[in-house]
């Protein structure tokens, strides 16, 4: 039988009553859009992370538009961020006409390399755009002390992989200006479609990421600014919220299966990616690095071990980006893109499964 490479089913079965209880209330209320569970959501979340707002959307990416937009990112304004990513992060860097100025990574946590942001800073850098990738927080407080340096750049953390994880006692989502989550369904904390959520504790931000959201509207039909359509619906919100219950049990199996994993790899001589002491990931993927990725891969599937690659391609080399930074400027992020390789992770991933997939990639080296 094939591991599911992330094991959605085993959730719903556990949830299932929570969940179907959810969706029949909004059923039968009927408010699909900005009803109850909006709201209730957005108070849940914000309590989770510590922040003082959170402002539920339509997925990750309309996180990420929205924030750019409330900040004022306009054409001609540069956006530092990782070429090492998936291309939402710099797709919408593009769409508001700025440029994504691309910074490579630390080869071992695969998150950008703050030390080589300052040296990336010119009058015209508007923000700063780490993304906490594979599950972990990017080196944050190193990276706001560089933006405040710099007559405070507003930091947007990319935590769409990384809702749940911690950093020097913090959530992520709550590490700056700006967090920005997915709820993508095979993110930690998934719902049924798409969705995501801003966070943030300046109000200002807040109100203007609030208005953005339905077409820069202050009040009906006065539309104070230009803004999407970007909320999150109703019956997508009820789901995230029977989840929750789940959620902080569903962490600590994260942080359980990683540490395992870890360990396995270690013995048997695997690559891996490291995790920093002062944080913790949720091992949104688990992610190994190895050499003849497409025959490993190939081989894993005869045993039924589905793998994925997270992300094949640096942004600085895909076609539409490619004008925008040196092809080989970011050389570790290239290197890694050649070698990195996810393997099946969830809550509900087994001890046996798990020695299972560790045995088997060790025989393939
Ligand atoms: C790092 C990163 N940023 C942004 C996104 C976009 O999120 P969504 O798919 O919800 O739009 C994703 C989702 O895969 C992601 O992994």
């Amino acid at each position: 039988m094939t591991i599911p490479f992330i094991d959605l089913q085993a959730q719903y079965q556990v949830l299932q009553p929570q969940i179907q209880e959810r969706i029949n209330r909004v059923l039968e209320h009927g408010q699909y859009i900005m009803g109850p569970e909006v709201l209730e959501l957005e108070v849940k979340l914000a309590t989770f992370t510590g922040s003082k707002h959170c402002i539920s959307v339509a997925s990750g990416t309309e996180a990420l538009l929205i924030s750019l937009m409330a900040l004022g990112i306009k054409p001609g304004d540069e956006i530092i961020t990782t070429p090492f990513t998936f291309v939402a992060t710099a797709e919408v860097i593009v769409l508001l006409g700025a440029k994504p100025v691309f910074v490579d990574v630390e080869p071992d946590t695969c998150n950008i390399d703050a030390r080589l942001i300052e040296a990336k800073i010119t009058p015209r850098t508007k923000a700063i755009m780490p993304v906490s990738l594979y599950g972990q927080p990017a080196d944050m407080d190193e990276i706001n002390a560089v933006a405040a340096r710099y007559g405070d750049i507003p930091v947007i953390e990319d935590a769409a992989q990384s809702f749940g994880s911690t950093y020097r006692d913090k959530k992520s989502c709550n590490l700056s200006t700006v967090g920005c989550t997915s709820f993508f369904p095979s993110k930690p904390l998934g719902c049924y479609g798409d969705g995501g959520a801003i966070f943030t504790n300046d109000d200002a931000l807040a109100k203007a990421m609030r208005e953005i959201r339905v077409h820069g509207q202050s009040q009906r039909y006065v539309h104070t600014r230009v803004g999407v359509g970007g909320r999150m619906d109703t019956l997508q919100c009820a789901i995230v919220l029977a989840k929750l219950e789940r959620f902080d049990w569903e962490i600590e199996r994260r942080l359980e299966i990683g540490a395992r994993y870890n360990e396995l790899c270690d013995e048997a001589g695997i690559e891996r990616v490291v995790q920093r002491s002062d944080r913790t990931s949720v091992f949104a993927q688990y992610t190994v690095r190895v050499n003849h990725r497409e025959s490993i891969q190939e081989k894993l599937k005869s045993f039924n071990i589905p793998t994925a690659v997270h992300y094949p391609v640096p942004l600085n080399l895909q076609p539409a980006y490619l004008h925008l930074c040196c092809p080989d400027c970011t050389p570790i992020a290239g290197n890694l893109a050649e070698r990195v390789m996810s393997v099946p992770m969830s809550a509900d991933l087994s001890v046996a499964d798990q020695a299972h997939i560790v045995n088997a990639v060790k025989g393939l080296l």
